[in-house]
């Protein structure tokens, strides 16, 4: 069986450094926020080329802490889209924010510019409290961000990015996670820089920014035990700091290896499928490698059938889902995201993923659309 995504092959391509990495923590006696997570925040920092980086527990925790990072009070709106991981909503809502859906654009499966300027424009009551926009980089394909920052500045809006699913990419040369006054990232362990447990991080260029959240991650804390502002605990441990630093060495080849298989699938899947949209001012990760069909439930039974694991990223957009159906505002109509999400399919995709299992997905997805 192709595996849509095997963390394990991530492990064990580098297991020598992993193993020594763990070893080198389990023996410090150190065990969370200490000096490997000092080291991995300025690593990614570096890497990101943004001035701060603080690490928290999840992907999750790390869209929420933005958000109060920036300033926001509950009850402050917040546009995002409706087709993300439910984790983004999950995030604004855990926040305290209320949440406010725009539609996608039909080509890249990202907000959408003109849904943006429809939706603040018709937000009615809503418009006193909208403060900030999250733009997801789904896919590790980098939003429109030149016309969602002109948006955000036309009506005063801040812009915290959810890159979970874009470490490395980039607009215009510039990285995602720099684009606007914060951002987010997931570092699970099928991300592009994933950990082998749950961890996130937070960039961004202002240094107020960073103080607070390094602050609002521990209780409030500035010092041990006396708590200035109401925080939580979204503490990262030194064990996946630690793998973390080995793995980040290894992101931009880990990300070619992703970009070759992408051109595999480019190539040979090219007028057979609807293939990812490129944007020529931007580089795309492939966290995904994501094609549209009008029979994807019965493309995906009969690949399976096949030997190739697929997945669907994601078969309900968040408003059409239990928890959120009818309780969201819809300020705007949602129909692209609605016919997106019926047609999509990942194919297996991660840096370990051998040329020759590339080159037989594409063989079978052609023999069977
Ligand atoms: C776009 C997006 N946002 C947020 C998250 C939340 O991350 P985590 O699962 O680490 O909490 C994820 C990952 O699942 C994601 O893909």
């Amino acid at each position: 069986m192709i595996l849509p995504s095997d963390p394990k092959a991530g492990y064990l391509a580098h297991q020598k450094e992993i193993d020594e990495a763990v070893g080198r923590v389990l023996n410090s006696g150190w065990y969370i926020l200490g000096t490997e997570v000092e080291q991995f925040e300025k690593e990614f920092a570096a890497f990101i080329g943004a001035r701060n980086a603080v690490a928290v527990a999840n992907g999750t925790d790390a869209v929420a802490l933005s958000l109060r990072a920036l300033g926001l009070q509950p009850g402050d709106a917040v546009l995002t889209v409706s087709h993300t991981a439910v984790a983004t909503v999950a995030a604004i809502e855990m926040g305290g924010f209320q949440p406010v859906l725009v539609d996608i654009d039909p080509g890249r499966y990202t907000m959408c510019p003109d849904s943006l300027s429809k939706a603040i424009a018709n937000c009615g009551r809503l418009a006193k409290r909208l403060k900030a926009i999250v733009p997801v980089h789904l896919y590790g394909q980098p939003c429109d961000m030149d016309a969602i920052l002109d948006i955000a500045r036309q009506n005063g809006l801040l812009v915290s990015e959810d890159c979970s699913q874009s470490h490395g990419a980039a607009v215009n040369g510039r990285t995602t996670g720099t684009l606007g006054h914060a951002a987010a990232f997931s570092l699970y362990p099928t991300k592009n820089l994933g950990a082998f447990g749950d961890a996130g991080i937070i960039t961004t260029m202002d240094e107020n920014i960073g103080e607070q959240l390094r602050i609002l991650r521990q209780y409030g804390w500035r010092e041990r035990n006396r708590s200035e502002i109401p925080g939580v605990n979204s503490r990262l441990d030194e064990l996946q700091a630690a793998i973390l630093r080995v793995r980040i060495r290894h992101l931009a080849e880990m990300n070619s290896a992703r970009q070759r298989i992408a051109d595999i699938y480019d190539q040979g899947l090219r007028g057979v499928c609807t293939i990812p949209f490129r944007a020529k001012n931007c580089t795309h990760v492939f966290h995904q490698y994501v094609i549209r069909t009008e029979n994807r439930n019965l493309l995906q039974r009969k690949l399976k059938d096949a030997g190739v694991g697929t997945m669907i990223h994601y078969p309900l957009a968040v408003h059409q889902q239990p928890a959120y159906m009818e309780r969201l505002h819809e300020i705007v109509s949602l129909c692209t995201t609605e016919r997106v999400v019926s047609e999509i399919l990942s194919l297996p995709i991660y840096p370990e993923l051998p040329i020759v299992s590339a080159n037989r997905v594409v063989d079978i997805v052609s023999s069977l659309i």
